[in-house]
Formats: C-alpha cells, sequence, structure tokens
C-alpha cells in the first residue's frame, strides 16, 4: 500500500478497469486503500488487475451499454460496503470511424452508447448508493471533445457530451453534496489504438512500438502519456484536496492542445521562420 491513503474505507467504483487508464486508476485507489469495485467486459484483463495489487480489488463483468449491467454493478458495490463513494466513469473504445457523411445509424448510436449513454446511466445507478457521504463521479472525456482532428468524429461528439453532461449533473447532484467532474486525457499509450482497428499478435507488438515512438514527440512534453498520468488526475479529483472543484474538466495532455505545433516545437517552422528568407538583413 502506498504511503498517501487518502481512500481508506471508500468504496470507489470503476469502469474499464482490465486494461490503460482504468486499470492504473483501480491499482491506484486500491493503493491508498479504498476497496474498488472493477468493472469491464474482459473477464481476463480483469484477473489482471486484480493480481497486479495487493490491495482490495473486486471484479465484476460489466457492459457498460447494458445498464442492467451497470445498476448490478453499483448495487452490488454497495449492498457490500454499505454505499458508494467515488465513481470513475471511464471505459470506452474508439467507437465507429467512419465519417460524418458515411457513417449510419447503428455505428453512430453504439458509439453514443459506449462513451455516453454509459456516462449518464453510470451516474444515474450509483447516485441513489452515494447520497449523504460526500461522493465524487468523474468522467473520463478526452481532448477529442476540444475539436476534430484527435479522433473519430462520433467519438469526439460523445466525449463532447460527456463534458456538458459532467456540468448538468454537477448541478443536479450539488443538493446531494456529490462532486462532478471530467478528465480529458491526450495521447496516453493504451491499447485503445490497436484494439480499434483489430491488431494482433505479432503486428501489435509493433504497432504499440511505432506508437509508442510517436507519443514522444506528439506534444510539448517530451515524452509519452502513460495511464498513470491520467490515474494521478483522477484520483486528485476524487480527493477530498479537490473539494472545490466542481462541475469542471481536467485536461491532462502534456500541453497537445496549447497552440499549433510551431508555437511549440522548433522543428516545426510557422510563417514567421518561413519568411526569414525573404526578409531584408538587419542594418549591421
Ligand atoms: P483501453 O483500451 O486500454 O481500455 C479501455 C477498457 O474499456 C478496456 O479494458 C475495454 O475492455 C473496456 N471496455 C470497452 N467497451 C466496454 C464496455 N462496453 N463495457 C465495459 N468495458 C468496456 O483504453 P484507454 O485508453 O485506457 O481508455 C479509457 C478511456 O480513456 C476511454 O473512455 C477512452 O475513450 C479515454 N481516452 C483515452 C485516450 C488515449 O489516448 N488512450 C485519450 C482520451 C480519452
Amino acid at each position: 500500500m502506498s504511503s498517501t491513503s487518502r481512500f481508506t474505507g471508500k468504496t470507489v467504483v470503476v469502469t474499464g478497469a482490465a486494461s490503460g487508464i482504468g486499470r492504473a486508476s483501480a491499482l491506484a485507489f486500491a493503493g491508498e486503500g479504498a476497496i474498488v469495485y472493477a468493472a469491464d467486459i474482459d473477464a481476463a484483463g480483469l484477473a489482471a488487475t486484480q493480481a497486479a495489487s495487493n490491495g482490495e480489488i473486486r471484479t465484476q463483468i460489466t457492459d457498460v451499454t447494458v445498464t442492467e449491467d451497470i445498476r448490478a454493478l453499483m448495487d452490488r458495490a454497495a449492498a457490500e460496503t454499505g454505499g458508494i463513494e467515488v465513481v470513475f466513469n471511464n471505459a470506452g473504445a474508439g467507437g465507429d470511424r467512419a465519417p460524418i457523411d458515411e457513417i449510419e445509424p447503428a455505428g453512430w448510436d453504439r458509439t453514443m452508447d459506449l462513451l455516453l449513454r454509459s456516462v449518464a446511466f453510470g451516474i444515474r445507478y450509483a447516485v441513489p448508493h452515494m447520497k449523504g457521504r460526500g461522493g465524487a463521479i468523474i468522467n473520463t472525456s478526452s481532448v477529442a471533445a476540444i475539436g476534430p482532428g484527435y479522433s473519430p468524429s462520433a467519438y469526439a461528439v460523445a466525449k463532447a457530451g460527456v463534458l456538458h453532461l459532467t456540468k448538468v449533473a454537477a448541478a443536479d447532484l450539488a443538493r446531494h453534496g456529490i462532486r462532478v467532474t471530467a478528465v480529458q486525457p491526450g495521447f496516453i499509450n493504451t491499447s485503445i489504438f490497436t484494439s480499434a482497428l483489430g491488431i494482433t499478435g505479432q503486428a501489435e507488438t509493433q504497432a504499440k512500438a511505432a506508437i509508442a515512438q510517436m507519443s514522444q514527440a506528439a506534444q510539448p512534453v517530451a515524452r509519452g502519456g502513460q495511464s498513470d498520468d491520467i490515474a494521478q488526475a483522477v484520483l486528485f479529483l476524487a480527493s477530498d484536496a479537490a473539494g472545490f472543484v466542481n462541475g469542471t474538466s481536467l485536461l491532462v495532455d502534456g500541453g497537445l492542445t496549447i497552440g499549433p505545433r510551431h508555437s511549440w516545437d522548433p522543428a516545426s517552422p510557422g510563417i514567421f521562420q518561413m519568411l526569414e528568407q525573404f526578409a531584408a538583413p538587419a542594418p549591421s
């Protein structure tokens, strides 16, 4: 267990806990004393998350597109521990990759169900077990919520929806003393990219090496973003130290969205660097 234990005795539910950001967060919460309910559709991944912790992690197969699964998850966590203090609505995937002029209704609906409806009902079915306990809900949005270019279109719209949902939920739930915030990860080195393209086996190993290489130079902070970078932000948002933070989101993107690439990367010239070759030499 970690030297700090901000969540001793607290019940924490994490979705998408079999991999990436969800796994790192489940491990970090358990490392700080929480009883963690780790939920996912991936049974083997959940078992690996559980095996990686010395803390208290209880797993539950949960498809976040199935509202009865979400309800059963929240009901179990509360029945076994007396209530819920923290929910991290995080499960997700790339969704339908078609552009807006080609996407089919079923693909649009699947993406919204996975990334937006899941968060709404994660809140809906957790809150009855959170009232009166001073809890916190954190939802995973994305830099993709800021504008195009970071993800497929349907994903971007769903993640923008998560930001707005976070605000309206914060307003609705203030009367119960529950804070609702979002985290917006940048380019984080997880399985989400290879999973989206169905890349497996030897090709997956090669693709992950290429992602690791690319992610080092993708943003002003000169290293790849890791799941634990997001987990640490999520634990802050869930903690008492964030007690005055509500209805807002925290960008954790290594500066990816601060401005155009030429503003921070000397190897990527902007207009003034390009024009220097035409400028008259400065008088000596
Ligand atoms: P990941 O692929 O490592 O983990 C996602 C987990 O969600 C997997 O364990 C997967 O089995 C689970 N999942 C997928 N569909 C599910 C369903 N229907 N029900 C329950 N679980 C389901 O990916 P990562 O990166 O950890 O993704 C976590 C969240 O972070 C997602 O919401 C993603 O959109 C978001 N995000 C990720 C970024 C990145 O660069 N990796 C950037 C911005 C946001």
